[in-house]
């Protein structure tokens, strides 16, 4: 006890002695999708505004954010244990620090969250990020604050990111927000709200911004990218209806992509995340035409069954997708795809799973993200489905559809044994302190012996062996293109 209190004075001393100096600081952490990885870049400029350096140091944050997941309860359960962690801290050794919650969960538990956790002093949606200085305010005059509006017009266009944690070699451009899609079992339409697309000469201005700065390549980011639209801001409207003025201006994703590329022709361009039903033809087009956009693809997918697709109003078949898939590969040969999937939902048989094992055998994907269902609070599945699959079961299909997305990805690496491929640097390998870490093209890594390479350099990478998810190789001189 006598230590506790010691500590806490130490806390004490350290806060005062901060303001003194004026010097806040700002312990930001992200869960869930890379959009809220490159958000908390967002709220991090904000807060430098605001005096705020970032700190990797619970113990000396006066303001801890974590930015939040709703996609899964998992998800959500990890973020319950962070905020059980940053009690301890505070209690322990912080006790003026500041808690705030962002993102989705802040999104979907709205002001319940102050009176689930009460270390929770702050809760902000994924669209209030700019009131958070007037809501910190709030806090600091000792009253709890919370912002949860979304809004239809906010696409954070205006604000410079601050780069977290990077490895100056590559980035996010976010270019769409929220999604119209309402897939019956996904919560990402309640907690983020209306699609909204950005200023294309934003995101230019960013991407330039970047090359600048030495960076190399760009993911351009949205929960389902292809169907970004611009004519002006706001919402998406029907595009029947807009005025000629506004369609003899628009800018769809495949003359975005067009536009990012021809501006930046020695950077890498990649997307996340395409809709099948959204991914027309136009943008495959455009891809095969850019040599310096990724000829990889994630195509999530969710299931193999007609039926099951239908209840969760994904809008096309499995023969669609298989159709497009073929399109794809017949425009880009060697392209990579990846998928999302999920086992389980409501009424899903054991012949709707052989669909889904049948469909990812067919595609042979290059890589997974695979998941059981989870009920998640809202949702029409949640409304209108019963949760009828035991999760064994459940837990059984995703296993088998793990092992067969394994045996797949280790086949598909196989391919590139003796072949001399394109890899950009871009962090030591985990192993081994003596070898470099990149992605080819198509995603995969790679990793090889340092030599003379640095982070940022397009080295040509000759593959002598694979394991289960990474090629092994060596390098055997720059990549001509990108020099
Ligand atoms: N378009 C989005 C998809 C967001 S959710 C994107 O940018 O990635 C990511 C994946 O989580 C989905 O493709 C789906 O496979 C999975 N997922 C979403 N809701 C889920 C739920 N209720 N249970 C299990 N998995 C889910
Ligand atoms: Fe979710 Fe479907 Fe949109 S998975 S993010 S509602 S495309």
């Amino acid at each position: 006890m006598e230590k506790i209190i010691d500590e806490r004075k130490q806390g004490e001393a350290l806060a005062l002695e901060r303001k003194a100096s004026n010097t806040k600081k700002l312990f930001i952490e992200s869960y869930g999708c890379q959009m809220n990885f490159s958000d908390s870049e967002v709220v991090a400029s904000i807060l430098a505004n605001e005096g705020y350096n970032t700190t990797q140091n619970l113990e000396e944050a006066d303001l801890v954010l974590v930015n939040t997941c709703s996609i899964r309860e998992k998800a959500e359960l990890t973020v319950r244990k962070r905020l059980e962690k940053y009690q301890a801290v505070k209690r322990k050794q912080n006790p003026t620090m500041k808690v705030g919650v962002l993102g989705c969960m802040a999104e979907r538990l709205k002001s319940k969250f102050l009176e689930e956790e009460k270390i929770v002093d702050l809760v902000v949606g994924p669209d209030a990020y700019k009131d958070i200085p007037n809501l910190l305010s709030e806090v600091e005059e000792g009253r709890n604050a919370v912002n949860v509006i979304l809004s239809k017009e906010e696409t954070y266009g205006d604000i410079a990111p601050v780069r977290l944690q990077s490895n100056g070699v590559t980035a996010f451009i976010s270019i769409t927000r929220g999604c119209d899609n309402m897939c019956t079992f996904c919560v990402v339409p309640f907690t983020r709200g209306r699609e909204r697309s950005r200023d294309p000469q934003s995101i230019l201005e960013e991407a330039q911004d970047l090359a600048s700065k030495g960076f190399k390549e760009i993911t351009l980011l949205g929960q389902n990218v292809d169907s970004y639209l611009w004519y002006g801001g706001g919402l998406k409207k029907d595009f029947a209806k807009a005025s000629e003025m506004e369609k003899a201006t628009s800018v769809n994703f495949a003359q975005l992509m067009d536009m990012v590329a021809t501006a930046q022709p020695k950077m890498r361009i990649r997307f996340s995340t395409s809709n099948p039903q959204d991914m027309t033809l136009d943008v495959i087009e455009t891809m095969a035409k850019h040599k310096n956009i990724c000829n990889y693809i994630h195509l999530p997918v969710q299931s193999g069954s007609d039926r099951i697709l239908k209840l969760m109003n994904r809008q096309h078949t499995a023969q669609e997708y298989r159709t497009l898939i073929d399109n794809i590969k017949n425009l880009i040969p060697d392209i990579g795809i990846s998928q999302d999937m999920i086992t389980g939902f409501p009424t899903e048989t054991e012949e709707d799973h052989k669909d889904t094992l049948a469909l990812m055998e067919y595609v042979r994907y290059d890589y997974g993200f695979m998941f059981y269902y989870s009920e998640r609070p809202g949702t029409m599945a949640e409304r209108k489905m019963e949760d009828d699959i035991p999760l064994e079961v459940k837990k059984r299909r995703l296993q088998d559809v793990i092992d067969l997305q394994r045996d797949m990805s280790r086949e598909n690496l196989k391919r590139y044994e003796g072949q001399t491929i394109e890899v950009l640097v871009e962090r030591e390998s985990k192993k081994n302190e003596n070898e470099w870490s990149g992605r080819n093209d198509q995603n995969i890594v790679a990793v090889f012996p340092k030599g003379d390479y640095k982070m940022g350099d397009f080295v040509n990478v000759k593959i002598n062996e694979c394991t289960t998810g990474t090629l092994i190789g060596e390098a055997v001189g720059y990549a001509e293109y990108w020099q």
